[in-house]
């Protein structure tokens, strides 16, 4: 099972880098970060973490033919749980966090990005089958089954996907020497 998540920089890069710093910098993504998936897992690195290993199973599963199927995948993967609360310590207004952090997440997205259908298909059903609809999409069935080994993953590990980690890291580190820069 550990091996399943061992990253290499130059992989990880090649697989999603482009839109998650396209994400980061567009959207409130980095905001993620300050809150606790699993574990020590934070939202952001959980949500990086679903991503790459989707893409990289949709790859063997030769599901990734053409541009717009990566793009919808890691968008859709990147923002499956863009709720933006911290979800042991406040009650979503619309229920229980398990049943209802998919449509905040969609209606989060919404209003800060466009999303596709197939986006909004990957983010509103991903918690199949405790919300009891599935997903129409192989991007949607590859997602919902990742994001259940990376949980599972994460409650039980500590200090996980490390060169997701150090990836994130850096990116965080170039938006606030960009953002410097362009104070100054
Ligand atoms: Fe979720
Ligand atoms: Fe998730």
């Amino acid at each position: 099972m550990v091996n399943m998540f061992r990253a290499s920089g130059r992989d990880i890069e090649r697989c999603f880098g482009g839109i998650f710093t396209e994400l980061l910098s567009t959207t409130r993504l980095g905001l993620s970060d300050s809150h606790i998936q699993h574990g020590d897992t934070s939202v952001l690195l959980h949500s990086a973490a679903v991503a790459y290993y989707s893409f990289r199973l949709s790859r063997r599963l030769g599901l990734l033919k053409h541009l717009r199927q990566k793009r919808e995948l890691l968008r859709g993967a990147l923002l499956h749980d863009y709720f933006l609360y911290d979800w042991h310590h406040y009650n979503n207004e619309n229920g229980l966090h398990g049943f209802s952090h998919p449509s905040t997440a969609l209606a989060n997205a919404r209003r800060d990005t466009e999303v596709s259908e197939v986006e909004a298909n990957i983010i509103v059903r991903h918690m199949f089958p405790l919300t009891p609809v599935p997903p129409t999409c192989g991007a949607g069935w590859v997602i919902c089954l990742v994001d259940k080994v990376c949980s599972l993953y994460e409650t039980f590990n500590r200090n996980i996907y490390t060169e997701l980690r150090r990836y994130i890291r850096r990116c965080q580190l170039m938006r606030q020497a960009e953002t410097d820069a362009f104070a100054a």
